[in-house]
């Protein structure tokens, strides 16, 4: 990404959940149906597009130098909302990177076919370092260099699942490249992990990431993982982890979910951060602000 700052100001959003439906009956076939019925009955009411408007300008008005994408742009990953998704991040004055979240491979026919980078693939340098080599399409984990001695590795654990299901998985194979790619960063330099999930196994299981234990045995051994970023449980929180050998975990929540909509401005340096956490009220307002100093 080729920034050359010694701080860096970061908007994590996620969770937009765009929706449309579909009027051909032969998409609805699948688990999508189930999704159409869930939205007109809970959710449409529950979602405001409104309210994502103001933020490129919002973003641009507070400096932020990256936007991270956290997923879940979609409902049930059809084409219409992919659409209207990459119409509102077209509207970015500001770099971004977008991973997947489970609702962006809703069904096995969106999973099987990527239909999500078609719509958002993540500018990437041309490869001057090792770890340029990996791409979330293509090996489901991408590193970035966001700034000197400061790097960003996001992750795409989604996978098309059942009816039943909105399971992620951390797999066997990307567990190796992760490690490959911690291997390639110097020693000293502080780490970003961007996740849909959580790592941890207290929500249902069957919303839960599958094998998330190994990324939390993963994270326990690596120190130079700061901030562990993720979305996908609408709940907004800020936990610092540190003491227990783990990193600051930041879920950004939902931005479009009305009466509890948020997402977090990050300010990052060598030494540590301070979040900004901004939610919905009218428009968007700064609520809380808390500073973490890296421990581990
Ligand atoms: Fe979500
Ligand atoms: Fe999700």
């Amino acid at each position: 990404m080729g920034y050359n700052l010694a701080t860096m100001r970061i908007a994590h959003i996620s969770d937009f959940h765009y929706t449309r439906l579909t009027a051909n009956p032969l998409r609805l076939f699948s688990k999508r149906l189930m999704g159409h019925v869930n939205w007109l009955f809970a959710r449409k009411h529950n979602f405001s597009e409104e309210i994502l408007e103001p933020l490129p300008t919002l973003f641009q008005e507070l400096g932020v130098d990256l936007v991270l994408l956290g997923g879940d742009l979609t409902t049930t990953a059809l084409l219409e909302e992919f659409e209207v998704a990459n119409r509102f991040v077209k509207k970015l004055k500001t770099p971004w990177i977008a991973i997947p979240g489970n609702h962006d491979t809703y069904t096995y026919n969106s999973h099987r076919n990527r239909h999500f980078y078609r719509y958002f693939t993540n500018k990437r340098p041309s490869i001057s370092h090792p770890v340029d080599f990996f791409t979330l399409k293509d090996h489901q984990i991408e590193a970035y260099r966001l700034f000197d001695g400061t790097w960003l590795v996001a992750l795409d654990v989604s996978r098309a699942t059942n009816l039943y299901s909105s399971r992620g998985l951390f797999s066997e194979k990307q567990e190796e490249r992760l490690i490959e790619i911690l291997s390639l960063i110097p020693a000293t330099d502080s780490i970003l992990l961007l996740c849909h999930y959580p790592f941890f196994q207290n929500d249902r299981w069957r919303r839960n990431l599958e094998r998330g234990d190994a990324l939390q045995a993963l994270l326990e051994n690596e120190p130079r993982i700061r901030l562990f970023l993720h979305g996908h449980t609408h709940r907004r929180t800020m936990a610092d982890l540190q003491p227990s050998g783990l990193p600051i975990v930041l879920d950004s929540g939902s931005c479009a979910q009305l009466g509890r909509a948020s997402w977090n401005l990050i300010d990052i340096n060598s030494s540590g951060c301070k979040v900004d956490v901004y939610r919905w009220l009218d428009k968007w307002n700064c609520i809380e602000e808390q500073e973490f100093t890296w421990k581990r």
